[in-house]
């Protein structure tokens, strides 16, 4: 398995829920899990499952029109998934954590650890 974290900037108004209800349909079939953070003006997004999906979905993403500036954050090889339960956990951040990860150079070497934790934190407090 094969878990990919990239941040994104918003381009347009469409609705976060449009594109998690479609994320949670998709991800359901082709067997990935994730989680997915909005603040105002940012994705950020951890996918995981089976290689080939979750590079296919990459792709997708990476060429979707309703946000740009798609950056890879981390992407390796995992032995077992972080969010077995999600096919797409979706919160809407306005946590002080976030408006601080917000702010924060995604290049600084603690950024990917903070973002996965606090991903995780809300998934155990889910
Ligand atoms: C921020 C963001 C996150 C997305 N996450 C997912 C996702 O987890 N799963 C998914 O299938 N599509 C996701 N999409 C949509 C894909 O870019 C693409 O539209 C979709 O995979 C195409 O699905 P289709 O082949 O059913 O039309 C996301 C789009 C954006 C802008």
């Amino acid at each position: 398995m094969f878990c990919i974290l990239y941040q994104s900037t918003k381009t347009n108004k469409t609705p976060a829920s449009d594109i998690y209800h479609q994320a949670r349909i998709n991800n359901g079939i082709y067997g990935i899990t994730g989680c997915m953070l909005q603040t105002s003006e940012h994705y950020f997004q951890y996918i995981e499952g089976p290689i080939e999906p979750v590079q296919n979905l990459m792709a997708n993403i990476l060429a979707d029109p309703r946000h740009s500036d798609v950056t890879i954050l981390h992407q390796v090889y995992i032995s077992s998934r972080v969010f077995p339960n999600w096919n797409m956990g979706y919160f809407n951040s306005t946590s002080e954590l976030m408006k601080q990860l917000e702010n924060c150079d995604p290049n600084a070497p603690m950024f990917v650890q903070m973002l996965l934790e606090f991903m995780t934190t809300l998934y155990d407090t889910a």
